[in-house]
């Protein structure tokens, strides 16, 4: 595998030690799994789990090991919601766009977000301080419309309290 130094920071050794820590531990997950493909799924959400986000290297690596085709493992990871390819921002906002949330109107909060925000789905603010995500439904329906701001779920959100929320998390004045 063709070895990427991608980084220029001064912090570059420390951030190539840092990341082949991580691709240990990735490794040790894929031989958990005696680096069966039917382990795809599983192996890419720890692998997402590890490193935050699912990049190009790791992608491939988890092909190389599988034996799986890798437009096999990049089709498996944009299918879903749930995994992400860029690196998330430092506060995530997800929506959830299950049927019930759906029928809630979580698409109304979904587009006053993106409006307001100026991103579209899947995407971070380009200060890289928010992330914007959907998801399928997370088994919260009676709380419906539900949005999970930086790992707390908002149940029965409004657009003004959804809002309000990312201001004080992302304005510190919380
Ligand atoms: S559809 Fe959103 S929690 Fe079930």
């Amino acid at each position: 595998m063709e070895k990427d130094q991608t980084s220029e920071s001064p912090h570059a050794a420390s951030d190539v030690l840092i990341a082949e820590k991580l691709m240990v531990k990735l490794e040790k997950i894929m031989e958990e799994h005696n680096y069966q493909r039917s382990a795809l799924l599983e192996v890419l959400q720890k692998a997402q789990e590890i490193f935050g986000y699912l990049d190009r290297k790791v992608l491939l690596l988890i092909a190389e090991k599988l034996h799986v085709a890798p437009s096999q493992v990049y089709g498996a990871a944009t299918f879903y919601n749930f995994f992400r390819l860029r690196k998330p921002g430092e506060h995530i906002i997800t929506i959830c766009m299950g049927t019930a949330c759906y029928v809630k109107g979580a698409d109304k909060i979904l587009s006053t977000l993106e409006q307001e925000l100026g991103i579209e789905r899947g995407k971070s603010t380009p200060d890289g301080r928010i992330s914007l995500f959907i998801t399928r439904c997370i088994g919260a329906c009676a709380m419906a419309p539900n949005v999970i701001i930086d790992d707390v779920v908002i149940g029965k959100a409004t657009k003004e309290g959804v809002i309000e929320r990312i201001r004080k998390s992302a304005g510190g004045e919380n």
